[in-house]
């Protein structure tokens, strides 16, 4: 039985819970060994249900100690997964099931359901790891209020809700907000708070706790700071304020992803809290900036409003990433952050959705959910509620939401519900539109011009084709908004953004009486998650990159002109013209753009996106020759702009006390990608120099990182490793920069040795992704034809799959490029994926994952 094939679960198969529960008790006493969790659960039958059914507890791992059913024992027997109790032994009409079980947090290593981090207790129940602290309908369109009564010698005792009642070793927590299981929380340990005030909309204070160990509480103010902005941002925009009297952040160590949205009590990753200006890049600041607002924002759309399944994921994260981004967009500049979303997206989405792991932003099926937690349901999800807003309107868009918020509120919904919301709203059919949800794969966008002088009209033809994916060999034409403007051959926008809606595999759009033939800016703002087939000339690029009036595809102008070069130039020994580099000095000394936004110009392509523009284009990608050409052409920039790079680096210094506002880190960010180039040309002198005098970890770190880049920051890495000995966040920094800039040569030898680091401790997720992340984000050191990379990654995912499947099959994910590769690397990846497959007792999570990506 053991080694059966694991369960598909399938979208087709959903059925109502036959029980709803109206209400839940639980009381938790804490051992490390042996904790006791004693549950009382009132059922009712579900009027929406098949009446007659049996009652399902789904439970892993417990030790069931004894259970009744209005107060008679019941000898249940559980099996691997649950208990089951036949309808003949259920009461008619309501009931009440009691059960006590032990379970042994210290042992949990896999950092899901009640575990321990560093002596701290803490949970983590998305997607089913409540099922592992009790036996309980573990799905979330069963919601209930809790009650929770924590026993604990720890001093700090913490559960969702409001507090009710506490004495010494004891606390109650009442949370009225009817929840599914996955958003409960507990938390108890030596904590101390950084504490606020909000006063809601509304008129409601709250009380706003920020926890952390003794120690961390001095670097709680940006996060606390982020919160407040998040809660005002959200009654402003979306008319949403917070309901209950007290919210909770705890931060954690031992953590597997980012961060976790329990109602009232949020659980965090300590890098996306804690932050100070000498140990936080201005990066960490946005990503806790990001982070504390995205959880926040799940309070309505994902808590007050949930997923009847984990098919409709979507439906909490797509929205809850639309809404940080706007977030973020509004904070921050709206154009760089857009633009950062779009490297994202292409990064990990575009990759993903172009290989073998592509699955529509709703899945159909799957066998691990945790394995579904992706960019594709995440950013692709973002990228619908975006596309959907552009193409009803602002104004629609905020009615649909207020409907929404009022029709479903206390409810677990669906993709359905959601878009019937818009359809009510809006008077819209988006029955086209729904494919998006549920046909994987990135559309080609092709386009075809033409021109008569004589009427001066000028026609827009667009065909759409997406290429099949897994289990989905024939598409369905989408509706894709393609935001247009056109300009005038002197650059004058003669036309400002309309937003052009392709229905059809193909269609064509005509404007006439022009007085010259135009230049069209497409797909304006990224307007849709699609690949644009364009063949333009490299003079009109560098036309768009001049007069461009939108800041995203002024960039975008940029961009294809610098992967275009890169493409040539890890092909055939080819060298960047003066129009290109004329072009890139002509935006760095235009001091009407946001330093922020220049230093995004300046930033070539990375080699994953290069890569994956060969492959696009029909060509194998080399690695080590890509990697070639990109630093070649990083010298050659460098050269080609010495005078002004060097003026800049020091004109955009920030004097006076570190501030993380994005003018000051947009001044950082330009001045540190100058800092990067020269150091092509000056031997790391200037990098050298900030190092030693940086005021703050911004710089210190891009220093270090400019160093080893060059291969000349042993010496500063040591003193940075002396420097920082003391600091988790810190070092986890220090391994990862040893292994992103170590040459592709030794890029796997590097994380070999820092492997045998007696700071390695390999069970902790931040530290194993900073070695072994850092290594697959090092392109073309992972991609070594060596195969060492590979081997490394494989040996450590076999090691850390039985300790902790959820991350280990997150970072599998580095092999899902394998068929762009040549013959030699695809056969030593799907080696590597083959030894992982058939390690005997793989999780079912990498089980999964290898059986995917091999196909
Ligand atoms: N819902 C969380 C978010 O988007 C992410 C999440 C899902 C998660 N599963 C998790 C976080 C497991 C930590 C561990 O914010
Ligand atoms: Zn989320």
């Amino acid at each position: 039985m053991k080694d059966a094939a694991p369960q598909a679960v399938h979208l087709d198969d959903y059925t109502p819970p036959p029980f709803l529960v109206e209400s839940v008790s639980l009381i938790f006493r804490l051992d490390p060994k042996a904790t006791k969790v004693q549950s009382r659960v009132r059922f009712v039958p579900n009027p929406d249900a098949v009446p007659g059914q049996a009652l399902r507890l789904d439970g892993e791992g417990l030790i069931l100690l004894n259970a009744t059913l209005d107060g008679t024992p019941v000898t249940a027997r559980p099996d691997e997964t649950g208990l089951t109790l036949p309808a003949e032994a259920l009461p008619r009409g309501p009931f009440t099931w009691e059960a006590e079980v032990e379970i042994a947090p210290e042992g949990n290593t896999a950092l899901e359901g009640l575990y321990m981090s560093k002596g701290m207790y803490c949970t983590q129940c998305e997607a089913e790891g409540f099922r592992k602290i009790t036996f309980y309908p573990d799905r979330p369109d069963v919601m209930a209020p809790f009650r929770v009564r924590i026993e604990s010698d720890r001093p700090v005792l913490l559960s969702n809700g409001n507090p009710v009642a506490q004495g010494p070793g004891w606390a109650e927590w009442d949370d009225p907000h009817p929840k599914p299981a996955y958003l409960f929380a507990l938390v108890a340990g030596d904590l101390v708070a950084h504490s606020d005030r909000f006063t809601t909309s509304e008129g409601r204070e709250v009380a706003l706790n920020i926890w952390v160990r003794k120690g961390d509480e001095g670097r709680c103010g940006y996060a606390m700071d982020a919160l407040k902005r998040s809660m005002r941002w959200d009654e402003e925009v979306y008319g949403r304020a917070y309901d209950l009297d007290v919210f909770n952040i705890v931060a954690v160590d031992d953590f597997n992803m980012g961060a976790m949205e329990n109602k009232g009590l949020n659980i965090f990753n300590s890098k996306y809290v804690l932050a100070s200006p000498e140990t936080a890049t201005d990066t960490d600041y946005d990503n806790i900036e990001r982070i504390i607002a995205h959880e926040y924002f799940h309070n309505w759309t994902g808590n007050r409003i949930t997923c009847r399944d984990w098919f409709q994921l979507c439906l909490k994260e797509g929205l809850t990433v639309f809404r940080d981004q706007q977030f973020s967009a509004d904070t921050r500049s709206g154009a760089v952050k857009r633009i950062e979303d779009v490297i994202a997206l292409r990064a990990r989405q575009f990759r993903e959705d172009t290989g073998p792991l592509a699955h529509p932003v709703r899945p159909d099926s799957y066998v691990e959910i945790n394995n579904f937690y992706t960019a594709t349901v995440y950013e692709k999800g973002a990228e619908l509620i975006r596309m959907l807003r552009l193409l009803v309107g602002a104004q629609a868009y905020d009615a649909a939401l207020q409907l929404y918020f009022q029709r479903h509120d206390g409810q677990a919904c669906t993709i359905e519900d959601w878009l019937q919301v818009f359809a009510d709203a809006t008077g819209r059919d988006l029955s086209q539109f729904k494919r998006w949800y549920v046909q994987a794969g990135t559309p080609r966008l092709h386009v075809d011009e033409t021109w008569e002088e004589d009427s001066g009209t000028y026609t827009l033809t667009l065909r759409q084709h997406t290429p099949p994916t897994p289990g989905q060999p024939l598409k369905e034409p989408l509706l894709i908004p393609v935001a247009l403007g056109l300009l005038a051959p002197d650059g004058r926008e003669i036309m400002r953004s309309a937003v052009l809606e392709l229905a059809a595999p193909e269609q064509g759009f005509v404007f006439e009486g022009l007085p010259a033939r135009p230049v069209p800016s497409l797909l304006r703002g990224f307007s849709a998650p699609v690949i644009l087939q364009h063949a333009q000339s490299a003079e009109r690029q560098a036309f768009l990159l001049a007069h461009d009036t939108d800041p995203f595809s002024k960039w975008e102008a940029g961009r294809a002109l610098a992967r275009n070069l890169l493409m040539q130039m890890s092909r055939a020994d080819a060298a960047p013209g003066p129009a290109w580099l004329d072009a890139m000095e002509a935006v760095l000394a235009d001091d009407s753009l946001d330093p922020a936004y220049r230093a995004r110009l300046l930033a070539l392509p990375d080699e994953e996106d290069i890569a994956r523009a060969l492959h696009e284009a029909g060509h194998t990608p080399d690695p080590a020759a890509i990697h070639a050409a990109r630093e070649k052409l990083r010298q050659t920039l460098a050269a080609h702009l010495e005078p002004r790079l060097a003026t800049l680096y020091d004109t955009m210094d920030t004097p006076g006390p570190y501030s993380p506002e994005a003018r000051d880190a947009g001044r950082r960010a330009l001045r540190l990608s100058c800092l990067s180039l020269l150091s092509a040309l000056d031997g790391g002198a200037r990098a050298a120099r900030l190092f030693d005098q940086a005021g703050n970890m911004t710089e210190q770190f891009a220093a270090l990182n400019c160093l080893l880049h060059i291969g000349a920051g042993d010496e500063a890495a040591a003193r940075f490793y002396r420097q920082w000995a003391h600091d988790r966040l810190v070092i986890d920094k220090w391994f990862g920069a040893r292994v992103r800039n170590a040459p592709p040569a030794r890029a796997a030898q590097t994380a070999e040795d820092l492997s045998r680091h007696p700071d390695f401790t390999w069970q902790n997720p931040n530290r194993f992704r900073a070695v072994f992340g850092a290594l697959t984000a090092n392109t073309a050191g992972f991609h070594h034809a060596s195969g060492a990379g590979y081997r490394l990654l494989a040996d450590w995912l076999i090691r850390l799959d039985p300790v902790n499947p959820q991350t280990a099959a997150r970072l599998s994910t580095a092999f899902e490029t394998w068929a762009r590769f040549d013959p030699a690397r695809q056969q030593m990846i799907r080696t590597e994926l083959k030894r992982i497959a058939e390690t005997p007792g793989l999780s079912r999570d990498m089980t999964e994952m290898t059986s995917r990506i091999l196909g």
